[in-house]
């Protein structure tokens, strides 16, 4: 397994540019299982989880090209079992679901495993088809699905859930009729998805609102799609300005997703704003302020940002409060930051950060992909050597990260163990 030795204590400087979005990648791949034409992807990234999803496919019997960041796929004689030994690993396998079960009336998935961040059950996924007309049942471990043709109807989540929104808006498109999802999830990559189902001839209207509306299609044909910019990944890089007191521009930011990010970031003391030629410039000068935050869904802070900006408070004057609405149990970098220095206390969903003047480099473990980039920028701030095991998380999320960061002044140096 490999770790990561950072050699902290550097100001970062230069240009990042930032990889095409895993989460939109990922359902848009499994979107193509519903196209009876080649879908073409470009700004594909080169994650691991992404090569889990396209061994998956091969599985499923899609034919797949690689070639210069594009993805070119051809779904024709469809299997329909995802099996355990390709979804344990990744979570978002279970996005499958929907299109199979469009294109082929049956689905035999495993139940997913993925980051070990709460419960994180798929009750919604499976109630929304349930309501088109699939039936299910667990086998041995396995999601059975199957169902004759589905039908539209209306659907009211529980709550705003990504992946639901997602399974079920594939599901819909090719569903007889009106589909009309209530308390959808708004966030940008469910867009994507529906921009992406909308140029392979879906009928999708209200995607980024709570309410979407779907008049399913006989039939979805290819297209070629560029995959949004990932919002995350750019807001790891904005923190990780912000913990080396450093400067950077960022190509290819999705600068407009990131409103909330910025918004807080700007609240602490950074400086951050869009160039004319589209780069958005990040700066900071000195110690930055403590400020609190709430996890909310899209267009609120991101949860996917929670663990980054906790490693940005440690170091920053005065005290917060982090409080995590989406996931009962998204603290795992906290145990980890504590044997850095810093000052933590975690009472059920919240955190109480106090900031602290130094950190020092320590021995630390990953636990989840989030949990591993607050750890890679504690260590890019911290005083001597932090030594990051178990980032086989990292390689699940982010493109080349320790090229990217080392291009720009870090000191990361990945070690096989
Ligand atoms: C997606 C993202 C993940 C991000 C999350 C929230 C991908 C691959 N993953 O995850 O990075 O952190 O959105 O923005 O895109 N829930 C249920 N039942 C369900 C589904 C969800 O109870 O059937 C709950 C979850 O436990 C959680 C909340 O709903 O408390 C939100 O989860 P959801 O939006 O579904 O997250 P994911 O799609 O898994």
């Amino acid at each position: 397994m490999d770790k990561l030795i950072i050699e902290g204590g550097r100001r970062l400087s230069g240009t990042i540019r930032v990889s095409g979005s895993k989460n939109a990648a990922l359902p848009i791949l499994f979107a193509a299982i519903l196209c009876d034409g080649p879908a073409s992807l470009g700004n594909v990234p080169d994650l691991r989880d992404i090569s889990t999803t396209l061994n998956l496919l091969e599985t499923l019997g899609c034919q797949i090209q690689k070639a210069d960041g594009r993805c070119s796929m051809e779904c024709r004689n469809l299997h329909s079992e995802a099996p355990y030994e390709l979804v344990r690993t990744m979570r978002a396998s279970v996005l499958c679901l929907g299109p199979l079960l469009a294109r082929t009336g049956r689905a035999r998935v495993a139940l997913p495993g993925g980051c070990a961040i709460g419960a994180r059950p798929v009750d919604q996924h499976l109630k929304g088809l349930e309501r088109l007309g699939a039936s299910f049942h667990i086998d041995e471990g396995y999601i059975v699905g199957k169902c004759k043709k589905l039908t539209g109807t209306r659907v009211a989540f529980d709550m705003p859930t990504v992946g639901g929104t997602e399974n079920l808006l594939m599901a819909a498109s090719m569903a007889s009729g009106e589909t009309v999802i209530e308390n959808a999830a708004r966030e940008p990559e469910v867009v994507d998805l529906a921009n992406f189902l909308i140029a392979c001839g879906a009928n999708i209207e209200g995607h980024g609102e709570s309410v979407i509306h779907i008049q399913g299609r006989e039939s979805l044909h290819g297209c070629a799609y560029d995959i949004m910019p990932d919002r995350i990944e750019a807001g790891t890089f904005m923190v990780a300005a912000g913990i080396t007191r450093g400067e950077l521009l960022l190509e290819n930011c999705p600068h407009d997703e990131l409103k909330a990010v910025i918004a807080k970031l700007a609240e602490m003391g950074m400086e951050i704003g869009r160039l004319e030629d589209g780069r958005t410039r990040v700066k900071c000068d000195g110690r930055l302020d403590c400020v609190d935050i709430k996890t909310q869904p899209y267009p609120g802070f991101p949860t996917d940002m929670q663990a980054q900006i906790m490693a940005l408070m440690c170091l920053s004057r005065g005290a917060a409060v982090v409080e995590e609405s989406i996931f009962e149990n998204r603290f795992m970098h906290v145990q980890e930051l504590l044997r850095m220095g810093a000052n933590i206390r975690v009472s059920g969903r919240t955190a109480m950060v106090k900031g602290v003047r130094r950190l020092s480099g320590a021995p630390v473990m990953a636990s989840d992909l989030r949990a591993s980039a607050s750890l890679v920028l504690a260590g890019l701030a911290a005083h001597g050597i932090t030594d990051i095991s178990r980032i086989y998380h990292l390689d699940r999320g982010y493109e080349s990260i320790e090229k990217k960061l080392n291009a720009v002044g870090a000191a990361i140096s990945r070690q096989s163990e």
